[in-house]
């Protein structure tokens, strides 16, 4: 018996309620239709959105009240964490990484496991549009603007305006993607 099939689509959230009892999409997860999951047993999902039309690659995990939008494309071993708000037609590359908290530690003061209860989520959030090269770390708290380019292996600690370029550790503005003829429209906004 096959255990894991080799894609899948939704055409409504119902076939996904049935079919992750076979995989690691959580019940708590809410897909749109046409999601695409092309190794659907090497996802990690949970307590999320994903918005129509969206791809997601293997090994990306998208946490709880992370927020996903429509038309996106998600590359593989990307790390969404929760309160991530990812708009529509955003290009994430392989193997970024989010982050939600700045001063992150193991415990508390008293040597115990800190749990919820001990940090607060920071929010980050990426515009219509965007895209974030490979490898690229955002710090939590800010805001890529709509259709901004993040070079691969930034560290993006900033805002990042609307149509930037920006590439680098920190990451500087390298320029301005509509300079370089690089697509800023989209279905509705056209
Ligand atoms: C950021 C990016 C868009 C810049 O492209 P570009 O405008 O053609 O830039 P250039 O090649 O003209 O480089 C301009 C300068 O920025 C530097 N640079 C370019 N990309 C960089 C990056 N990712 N990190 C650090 N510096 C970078 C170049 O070395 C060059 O520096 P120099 O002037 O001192 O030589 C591109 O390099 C990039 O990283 N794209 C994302 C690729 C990706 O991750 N795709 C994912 C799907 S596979």
């Amino acid at each position: 018996m096959l255990r894991y099939p080799c894609a899948f689509r939704t055409e409504n959230a119902n076939e996904y309620n049935a079919a992750q009892r076979i995989m690691p999409i959580a019940d708590s997860t809410r897909l749109g239709t046409n999601v695409e999951i092309r190794q659907p047993g090497l996802v990690n999902l949970y307590g999320c959105s994903v918005g129509d039309g969206t791809r997601i690659g293997a090994f990306v995990e998208i946490q709880k009240n992370a927020v996903v939008g429509a038309r996106c494309k998600i590359s593989s071993h990307s790390f969404i964490c929760e309160g991530v708000v990812i708009e529509d037609e955003v290009f994430i590359g392989h193997g970024v990484m989010f982050t939600n908290d700045r001063f992150p530690r193991a415990t508390s003061g008293d040597g115990r496991l800190q749990t919820e209860a001990d940090w607060s989520v920071e929010r980050t959030f990426v515009k219509r549009g965007a895209s974030i090269g490979s490898n690229a770390t955002v710090i939590s708290g800010v805001t890529v603007g709509a259709y901004a380019l993040i070079g691969a292996g930034a560290v993006v600690t900033r805002d990042v305006p609307d149509y930037a370029v920006v590439a680098g550790v920190p990451a500087r503005a390298l320029g301005d993607v509509r300079v370089r003829g690089v697509a800023t429209t989209t279905t509705e906004a056209a």
